[in-house]
């Protein structure tokens, strides 16, 4: 037990974003055009792009205050690569952007806000898209660890905690967000560039944790790692190996190559099922093993309950292999994510008993709304609910000797959603804009944003005690 019923001195209660989902500016200053901008612009008719987004970059004071008044000792925010270097591999930085971060990292040490810094959130520059295909070329690696040393120098006294890549394997997922063409693809090879890109991402990621420990030993790297957690829909046999496959294969193969330096056997099987097979050189082998992660960053969100098919091909994707379930007894989003607390303890134990010596960081975890402004008011009690009861459980798992060291809500503002624009809304500030009108762009906050305040404020314990009464 922890001597008094709070959260640990020095934990860093913060709140995420990232940098095309709230910056805006997208054309402005000098930054290129990233696969998230043309990602967006395809689907202006129905949602917002990435152009003014919540105009962040135009509020950067103004947020930040916001951030200092809401009691965050962290924030965890991306660095857009093409606002550093707009074609991805520029030979000079464009020093607009290399000045807005700085700007914006003096405001946060101002007001005693500890920087998380993601390098790259899904926003790959197109400019390496039109020279060689993106994360497909492994020309890619090496502008990634150029990108990766430049803000090394430039930033380094500045930042403690670095992420590397945001959700790698959402990215696969999204590959047109890598960089690859979808329209003029087959299905199979869409899969064969995906995975290429992936490993690709791997060794990238290996040669800049290698890179910070070098360059900045005070530092601390790791990933961001999606981590929606499977559990069976039932105690057979049958469905447990098909949750834990499908952990293993979403979560665990990122986790085990960023903490252990190597791909795991399991992984390596799963993907040859579905006619991957790499061959991996002795430099690689070792570029993995000698770059590893000193904590792991955790995006959570839910858990996924799944029930194995019975007439399924063994040797597909095991998301082929599955049917996810619904249950009754869990409230879901519009989206139809679930609101599973408890799942949260039980992947942060499953987290300590896989890794027991390495600290995680929440990067990302949130409740998704549709919100109506009324009276200059948002009143989130779902939103709440989310947090008072994750945050119960987070401490529960700290007792168990999880060594959680930072949680990030998503998100501190709202955000654009990056699969469903400005209807979907998580932040703990609401923006007054909607899809198709920018409006006044005033910040709200949220009562979300009061409740987590004070949760910050008594260091957790108002909320541990009434939560200890259920
Ligand atoms: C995570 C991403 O996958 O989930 C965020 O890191 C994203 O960028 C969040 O916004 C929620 O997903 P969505 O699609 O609802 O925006």
């Amino acid at each position: 037990m922890l001597d008094k019923r709070e959260f640990p001195k020095g934990f860093l209660w913060g709140a995420a974003t990232s940098a095309f989902q709230v910056e805006g500016a997208a054309f402005q200053d000098g930054k290129g055009m990233t696969t998230a901008d043309v990602r967006t612009a395809k689907k202006r008719d129905v949602q917002m792009d990435t152009s003014v987004s919540v105009d962040h970059y135009h509020h950067l004071e103004e947020d930040v205050l916001l951030m200092k008044e809401l009691g965050m000792k962290a924030y965890r925010l991306s660095i857009s690569w093409a606002r550093i270097f707009p074609n991805g591999n520029d030979r000079e930085p464009n020093q607009k952007g290399v000045e807005f971060y700085h700007e914006l990292l003096d405001l946060l040490k101002e007001n005693n806000i500890e920087p998380i810094v993601t390098m790259y959130h899904f926003d790959l520059p197109m400019g390496l898209v039109n020279q060689y295909g993106g994360w497909v070329s492994r020309k890619a690696i090496d502008d990634f660890v150029n990108y990766a040393d430049f803000l090394f120098k430039e930033y380094g006294d500045k930042v403690k905690y670095w992420l590397t890549i945001n959700e790698q394997s959402v990215m696969v997922f999204m590959p047109d967000m890598l960089g690859i063409d979808v329209e003029n693809n087959s299905e199979e090879e869409i899969l064969k560039k995906s995975q290429m890109a992936n490993y690709n991402m791997f060794i990238a990621q290996a040669k800049v944790f290698k890179l910070c420990h070098d360059k900045l030993p005070n530092s601390k790297i790791g990933p961001a790692i999606s981590y929606i957690t499977a559990i069976p829909a039932s105690m057979k046999s049958k469905d447990l190996l098909a949750a834990k496959q499908l952990n293993d294969y979403q979560a665990f193969s990122y986790m085990d190559i960023a903490v252990k330096g190597e791909i795991p056997q399991y992984y390596k099987k799963m993907l040859g099922n579905m006619g991957i097979l790499f061959e991996q050189s002795e430099e690689d082998i070792k570029t993995l093993k000698e770059g590893t992660a000193d904590f792991l960053g955790v995006n959570w969100y839910c858990t996924t309950i799944v029930k194995k098919k019975d007439d399924c091909d063994k040797n597909s994707s095991i998301f082929k292999q599955v049917e996810m379930i619904k249950d009754k007894d869990l409230l879901y989003t519009d989206w139809d994510w679930n609101l599973d607390p408890v799942g949260l303890r039980y992947a942060l134990q499953a987290l300590n008993d896989r890794y027991p010596n390495v600290p995680v960081m929440i990067t990302e975890c949130g409740w998704s709304q549709k919100e109506k402004l009324e009276d200059g008011k948002i009143h989130d009690e779902i939103r709440i609910k989310y947090l008072k009861e994750h945050i119960y459980q987070m401490y529960l798992a700290i007792e168990d000797g999880v060594n959680l060291i930072a949680f990030n809500p998503w998100s501190f503002i709202d955000i654009l959603s990056s699969s469903d624009g400005m209807e979907k809304r998580y932040g703990l500030v609401y923006v007054d804009r909607d899809d198709f009108n920018e409006k006044s762009m005033k910040r709200y906050k949220k009562d979300s944003y009061y409740y987590y305040q004070n949760v910050i404020k008594t260091n957790g314990s108002d909320l541990i005690e009434e939560c200890d009464k259920f």
